[in-house]
């Protein structure tokens, strides 16, 4: 079975496919153009496949007929229609839970930036303008007790209401599809109205899969609605948020600060101006970027491709 890998990923996934006796093409350069990139796909039984530059649909589905299998690097696969997928039996592996620490912390490192100003008060020494002591200027605010809102808990949901809760005692209210009882009972978390969540979330943090029904869901009607010091987290995808409009709330003051690891578009322009303002710390979609998390997804998509190519389920599986 020739399996293609769009980039290079963490050695272990490699060795384990060569080692179940798969032959693994590795593209000549990382910068795959579509039409380089789906060349590579025709020639290929299946795909570990990295990033979200090129979906997964009809057209894709259409032109590669000899696909049987894509192993996801990523949990998330909005990227794959599934439907499509689905109508021609093909498994999507992906890569829950390994990540689900290293993203709920970028959340978290997020939330604490923007609460103190990091990002702003970092430029500020780097431009040469740390003059002296100022008890007015930066100034951030404190998260102890304060009201942390999660949209869609889950796994990486679950891990940033617990460390926020451990850490600042918060309380945790969430709006999910369903009511979460372990969180409920270990984190008093307190379920509540899509509504109620933007209204008393003192931090609003973005943790759902995303799906085109939800496209630009917090927009100005909503940042509106939010506290004026509320805080908007989102680690989540892109596509959740309508950054024109976040930009004019966090000018406006509608709400105090935004940290994002994820941006509409992305990647973004450096020329976007929410770049320019002081409330605001912009990641480059690195939640999972730690060596323990990528080996992990690294394994786990391995695992998928192999289990595929003996016939079996693959583990980690995004379609039925
Ligand atoms: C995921 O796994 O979905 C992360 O966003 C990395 O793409």
């Amino acid at each position: 079975m020739r399996v293609f890998i769009n980039k290079r990923i963490p050695e272990l996934g490699i060795t384990m496919l060569e080692e179940a006796g798969l032959e693994v093409i590795l593209p000549e350069h990382d910068d795959l153009s579509y039409e380089e990139w789906l060349k590579y796909c025709q020639d290929a039984d299946a795909i570990l496949s990295i990033g979200s530059d090129f979906k997964y649909d009809k057209k894709f589905f259409e032109a590669c007929p000899n696909i049987k299998a894509i192993a996801l690097y990523s949990v998330g696969f909005d990227h794959v229609d599934i439907q499509e997928a689905n109508q021609r039996n093909i498994p999507v592996g992906n890569t829950p839970d390994v990540l689900s620490r290293a993203t709920s912390d970028v959340a978290f490192l997020l939330m604490q930036s923007v609460s103190r100003r990091a990002s702003y008060n970092f430029q500020k020494v780097k431009e040469g303008n740390w003059k002296t002591f100022d008890p007015l200027h930066a100034l951030g605010q404190e998260l102890y007790g304060k009201t942390l809102g999660i949209f869609g808990l889950g796994r990486i949901g679950f891990e940033m209401a617990e460390k926020s809760r451990k850490a600042f005692d918060m309380n945790i209210i969430y709006h999910n599809r369903h009511q979460n009882e372990q969180a409920e009972k270990e984190l008093q978390a307190q379920y509540v109205s899509f509504e109620e969540l933007i209204a008393h979330s003192d931090v609003l943090s973005v943790h759902a899969s995303f799906t085109p029904d939800q496209k630009e869901l917090f927009n100005r009607s909503v940042f509106e609605k939010m506290k004026p010091n509320a805080i908007f987290i989102n680690t989540a995808r892109g596509g959740f948020h309508q950054q024109q409009d976040l930009y004019e709330a966090l000018v406006n003051g509608a709400i105090w600060g935004a940290g994002l690891d994820v941006t509409n578009p992305e990647p973004m322009s450096e020329n976007d101006p929410i770049l320019e303002l002081s409330n605001v710390c912009v990641l480059p979609h690195i939640g999972s970027a730690t060596i323990e998390a990528r080996n992990g997804m690294a394994r786990l998509a391995a695992e998928n491709i192999i289990a595929f190519s003996k016939g079996e389920k693959m583990p980690h599986c995004a379609n039925p």
